[in-house]
């Protein structure tokens, strides 16, 4: 069977990134200009500012793409774009590189929802296996994703306020760590202990979750002692804010896999690199004997290469997008 060649193209929030992926799963090249030092200065990301970085960045994230490949257009059979959700400013740079590749070289163009990609990051390490539940745990998506084969996503439950993400970073923000917080709260609750009382929330019979409680929570807790003119201890509050948000994650998980007879679980997103989720993912392995995967750290925050891994399995499937295709700030999973 001839080797197909997707070219990705990624460009939803501050990651400007391009990708050559051969059959879905080998990772050729990958190029990733992050603009995470120039973001922090805000404390977060600045839709205007990252627009034009990523057309600063764009052509240059795709020549250099393609050299490390050690290939050429000709070599590339089709190119899969990021159209939403995200920044619409952003992914219409990445989308409108995508639509003149497409013309000039005469490619096919295929349209990937971003938590597809994040989703299809885990055929970059194994086969995947259905049916099989997603755990989406990103900067801007919490939901738990059914799929009975490719490109079959049906939405079981998901948050009804803040991402996990997002109220990682909030939370890393009011006791004083840099954008983006998830990582340095995730570092510091290895350190802690969980010695603030925390309520774990929405215990219903749902699959949802809820996180702006939990968010308000810290932000009260901490309000409360710099009050008191106590000392807060940062590593104790990661770790007992870490520790709940996880347990809420695992529950519904859990519940989700069993009610649903589904051993096979994967996760992705941003989230899936925080070392305490791997780490109670790991436990529920053992202790369901589940069939378990999780991105490598790299393929965990915005790439290309997931968006290319989708992109094979979507060119399989023959969708395509003509250059009419528009960025969408949101939309279903499809
Ligand atoms: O998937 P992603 O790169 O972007 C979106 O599609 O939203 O996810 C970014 C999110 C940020 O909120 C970031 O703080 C979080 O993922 N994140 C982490 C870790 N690494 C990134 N959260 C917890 N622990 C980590 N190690
Ligand atoms: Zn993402």
């Amino acid at each position: 069977m001839k080797d197909i060649y997707i070219l990705g193209i990624e460009s939803s929030c501050d990651e400007t990134s391009c990708a050559i992926v051969k059959n879905g799963k080998e990772d050729i090249a990958t190029v990733i200009a992050s603009q995470i030092d120039i973001h922090k200065n805000f404390g977060g990301v600045v839709p205007e500012i990252a627009s034009r970085h990523h057309i600063k960045n764009i052509t240059i994230v795709i020549e250099e793409c393609l050299e490390k490949a050690n290939m050429n257009m000709d070599n590339i059979d089709a190119i899969a774009i990021t159209y939403g959700p995200g920044l619409i400013g952003s992914l219409l740079v990445g989308l409108e590189a995508a639509k003149t590749l497409a013309y000039i070289y005469n490619k096919p163009l295929i349209p990937v929802h971003h938590i597809a990609g994040h989703i299809y990051a885990n055929s970059l390490e194994k086969e995947m296996e259905f049916p099989l539940l997603a755990l989406v745990v990103s900067g801007g998506h919490t939901e738990l994703v059914i799929m009975e084969d490719h490109y079959k996503f049906k939405k079981i439950g998901g948050t009804l306020d803040d991402a996990i993400g997002e109220c990682y970073d909030k939370v890393a923000r009011v006791i004083g760590l840099e954008y983006p917080g998830g990582p340095k709260i995730d570092k510091l609750a290895q350190q802690g202990k969980p010695t603030y009382s925390l309520p774990i929330p929405l215990q219903d019979d749902s699959y949802n979750f809820s996180f702006s409680g939990l968010k308000s929570a810290v932000i009260n807790l901490n309000h409360k002692l710099n009050q008191r003119k106590e000392e807060v201890n940062k590593a104790d509050l990661a770790t007992s804010f870490q520790k709940v948000a996880i347990d809420s994650l695992i529950i519904k998980t859990k519940r989700a896999l069993i009610q649903n007879n589904i051993k096979n679980l994967i996760v992705a997103g941003g989230v899936a690199a925080s070392q305490g989720l791997r780490e109670a993912i790991a436990k529920l392995q053992e202790e369901l004997n589940l069939n378990i995967t999780i991105p490598s750290m790299k393929y965990c925050t915005d790439n290309a290469t997931m968006i290319a891994a989708a992109g094979y399995y979507a060119y399989k499937l023959g969708r395509r997008a003509d250059l009419s295709l528009n960025s969408k700030s949101s939309d279903k999973l499809q």
